[in-house]
């Protein structure tokens, strides 16, 4: 039986909120921000969970997880450089089968529904590779050289969330044929996907599932965490 295993990425060190503990430790509501993450992973659907983690915080992770009893860990594995390389570590983390699910998910998206993790287990089931959008709101500008180049129309566009869904044959695939072909920083596994040839089907998000990436968004995952009726 095919297994489906969520992967959580922490391996970033949170450069642009400017703190000196990467933003997966910083507290919301008391608590750390990967604590919130894989707790919302401890679902039915998911039968195991493996944490990609910058080398340096491995230690602190541990000691973290055995706080607060963190349920499902198979594996917790270093990250590399980008973000790209520690999604392609978690390839290697362990023996999956061919037609085994992965679903990648940010540690610094602390409020991802389980309603939204089980749709997305189910699309990718059916179609090898699903990953969560929501439309946009504002109106995006393409730009070079300080002048706008381009408006295009709202309605195409989406902005992309987590969990990102894939069969393993998949996502092993389009990770090494990047790799041959010299990319390294793809910030986003469907990118990767996509380029390999595959077709990525659109999952609708909610609001709430930020990612962490400001002091600002902080302040405002703090609020969502004390206010959050579960
Ligand atoms: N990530 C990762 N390995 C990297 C870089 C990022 O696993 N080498 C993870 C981050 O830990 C985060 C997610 O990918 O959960 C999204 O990345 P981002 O928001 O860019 O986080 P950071 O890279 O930590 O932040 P910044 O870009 O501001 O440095
Ligand atoms: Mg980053």
């Amino acid at each position: 039986m095919a297994k489906t295993y969520a992967i959580i990425l922490a391996g970033g060190t949170g450069t642009r909120i400017g703190n000196s503990l990467p933003k997966q430790f910083l507290r919301i509501n008391d608590k750390p921000v990967l604590i919130h993450t894989l707790e919302r992973f401890n679902l039915p659907d998911i039968d195991g969970i493996i944490i990609v983690m910058a080398k340096e915080y491995i230690k602190q992770t541990e000691r973290t997880l055995k706080e607060y009893s963190v349920k499902k860990i198979k594996s917790l594995i270093s990250g590399g450089d980008t973000r790209q390389s520690s999604s392609y570590n978690a390839l290697n983390a362990l023996n999956y089968d061919d037609g085994d699910l992965l679903l990648f998910h940010d540690a610094a998206r602390p409020f991802i529904k389980s309603e939204i993790i089980s749709e997305c287990i189910k699309v990718a089931e059916e179609c090898g590779a699903a990953g969560v959008y929501i439309k946009a709101t504002d109106t995006i500008a393409i730009a070079e050289n300080e002048y706008v180049r381009e408006i295009p129309v709202r309605a195409k566009i989406f902005y992309a969330q987590t969990p990102q869904a894939f069969m393993y044959r998949i996502i092993k695939e389009a990770h090494e044929s990047a790799l041959s072909n010299g990319l390294k920083d793809i910030t986003d596994d469907i990118g990767l996907v996509r380029n390999a040839g595959y077709d990525v089907k659109i999952i609708l998000g909610d609001q709430e599932n930020i990612k962490i990436t400001t002091s600002f968004d902080l302040k405002i995952a703090d609020y969502i965490a004390r206010t959050q009726i579960k």
